[in-house]
């Protein structure tokens, strides 16, 4: 039997990079996947690796931060699957400014997108799996930006220090519900966000390991938090950086 065979998922941001890797890995371990994105046309192709692999999936065009957009997912992923086992709280916008380059309005865009994007997931993500599974997985992104600081991207850095506790909260709340809430600490990651494949990233030399993470290195990590091998891990936080916030 595969790890996630029988189960729905939900992954947001899987037009690109890690949602996209999360998804693919998802669907070959035998789970249903809805695929959401403000990026549609890298939804489509993320869509499409799926279908190649047999799998089965809904894409939806989807802005996190918006809860009429939430409760489309949620209804349509009910009408289409049946049910909901898995989510993850995925897409997220960086800021490298400091201080005194963020405005107020760049400070608030980020923390309703990463911030509020993962609450609006929580909260209507868990009343779908109570309903109908009885049972399941939450996986919030957060980042070494939510375990330790770096210059600039304050606003960054709060929006995941945010992920990082209301993931505990909400794992204390919901685990009478057999809803295991935890959160996933990416470090440097190969992906559009970080600068790609060229290597010049500005951490690139705190990182003990040698070379950045892959998007495959943190879906393996998902993918253990989604399965029923991780049913007693709740509240935790598993963090997958080449040892850099060590
Ligand atoms: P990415 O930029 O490649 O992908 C992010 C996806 O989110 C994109 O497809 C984008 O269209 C989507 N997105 C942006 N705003 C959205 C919105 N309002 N609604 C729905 N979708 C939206 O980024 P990457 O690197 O794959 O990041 C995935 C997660 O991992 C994020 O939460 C990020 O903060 C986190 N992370 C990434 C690190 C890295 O080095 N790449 C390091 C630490 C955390």
């Amino acid at each position: 039997m595969k790890r996630l065979e029988n189960k729905v998922a939900i992954i947001t941001g899987a037009a690109n990079g890690i949602g996209k890797e999360e998804a693919i890995l998802f669907a070959e371990n035998g789970a249903k996947v809805v695929v959401t994105d403000i990026d549609e046309e890298g939804l489509l192709d993320t869509f499409e690796a799926i279908k190649k692999l047999g799998g089965q999936t809904i894409g939806m065009k989807h802005d996190v931060s918006k809860e009429a957009d939430w409760r489309e997912v949620i209804s349509r992923t009910e009408a289409e699957f049946g049910k909901l086992d898995i989510l993850v709280n995925n897409a997220a916008i960086l800021s490298r400014n400091g201080l005194a380059d963020t405005s107020l309005e760049e400070f608030n865009r980020i923390q309703s997108v990463n911030t509020a994007g993962t609450f609006l997931g929580m909260k209507y993500g868990a009343e779908l799996i109570r309903k109908t599974s009885g049972k399941g997985s939450i996986i919030n992104t957060s980042s070494g930006s939510g375990l330790v600081g770096s210059p600039g991207s304050t606003a960054y850095h709060a929006s995941k220090g945010a992920v990082r506790i209301m993931t505990k909260s909400a794992a204390i709340e919901l685990a009478k519900s057999f809803i295991r809430v935890n959160s996933i600490h990416p470090g440097v990651i190969e992906t559009a966000m970080s600068g790609g494949k060229s290597g010049e990233h500005p951490l690139k030399d705190k990182i003990p390991w040698p070379g950045l993470g892959k998007p495959i290195d943190i879906a393996y990590g998902a993918l253990y938090l989604a399965s029923d091998e991780s049913r007693y891990v709740t509240g935790s936080e598993l963090i997958i950086d080449g040892g850099y916030t060590a």
